[in-house]
């Protein structure tokens, strides 16, 4: 008979605790995809949200210390501060400049960055390969940043239209100097979005247009959707947004945010339990609580 079976509760004074640090939190997905999986793997861990000012990040990774907690998400808008505060970095979370997932081993904090991996999944999962591919990514900030790296890396040629041109150049620039392979930075206007379009394989959205509760906004006209090219959103609130339905309509392959919020969560479950993660059961969690929101 194991843990599960006995007890009503999981908690138990042998259980490990793991949780997510953001401000806002209460939108997040992650326990209940988490809580699912721990279940699922008969693992006595439980992952509960923290709402941590920025003021006070320094403070929860002592406290993350003291209090022996295994494993943290970081989400808006810590990623990039929370790299100060770690006694160790990841060589990918480094290179990106920002951490979304913290494992502790007996006090030693590391950081790691998964939202990167688990965008290439989310592709992989539907045998999208990103090499050689021209790829038009919207929006230039945090997200922007590990997907355009990611994508760099795996040898996509990329075009990056933002409303401020200068921050489009700014990730261009950086990528650039980081891959030495050509990045097309532009203002994102009507005019730029068909011109790069017409040739684009890929289209990813890192911005939040679309995002509930504003489900009736969209960048992208549905004419310029090609059939046979591929449509990303990273949101994930709505599961599908405008911007996939327009798209899907048009015969064009789409990915819900849903995918990448999965896969980084499978590849956090791993660092923290050094168990392979159920994939499924988490979908079907995260699809769950998303649809009570
Ligand atoms: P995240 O970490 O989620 O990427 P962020 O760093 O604040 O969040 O970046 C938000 C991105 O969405 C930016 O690229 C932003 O464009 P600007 O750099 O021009 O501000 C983009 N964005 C947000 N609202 C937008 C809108 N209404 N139209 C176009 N782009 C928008």
């Amino acid at each position: 008979m194991d843990f599960y079976e006995t007890n009503n509760s999981p908690i138990s004074g042998k259980t490990v605790i793991c949780g997510i640090i953001g401000d806002p939190v209460e939108h997040t997905l992650s326990p209940a995809m988490h809580n699912a999986a721990f279940q699922n793997m008969r693992l006595e861990y439980v992952y509960l949200p923290f709402r941590v000012e920025t003021n006070n990040l320094g403070r929860a990774i002592q406290g993350m210390r003291a209090l022996n907690i295994r494993g943290l998400n970081v989400t808006i808008p810590h990623k990039r501060a929370i790299i100060a505060t770690l006694d160790e970095i990841d060589p990918l979370a480094e290179a990106i400049g920002a951490v979304n997932t913290v494992v502790n081993t007996g006090g030693l904090i590391r950081g790691y960055n998964t939202d990167a991996s688990g965008f290439i999944k989310s592709l992989a999962a539907e045998k999208v390969n990103p090499n050689k591919k021209n790829i038009v990514v919207l929006g230039a900030g945090g997200a922007a940043r590990a997907i355009a790296f990611i994508l760099a890396d795996r040898g996509a040629d990329l075009t990056i239209l933002n409303r401020h041109r200068e921050t489009a150049q700014g990730l261009a620039d950086w990528i650039m100097k980081t891959f030495r392979r050509e990045v097309k930075p532009f203002e994102l206007n009507l005019e730029n979005m068909k011109i790069s379009l017409i040739k684009a394989d890929i289209l990813v959205n890192t911005t939040s247009v679309g995002m509930s509760p504003n489900i009736n906004e969209t960048l992208v006209p549905a004419k310029l959707f090609k059939p046979g090219s591929v449509v990303i959103d990273i949101i994930y609130n709505p599961y599908q947004t405008l911007l996939l339905t327009e798209a899907a309509d048009r015969g064009a392959k789409v990915i819900s945010g849903l995918e990448m919020l999965v896969q980084q969560g499978a590849e956090s479950f791993e660092l923290w339990t050094g168990r392979k993660a159920p994939v499924d059961i988490m979908r079907k969690a995260a699809m769950k609580a998303l649809s009570n929101k």
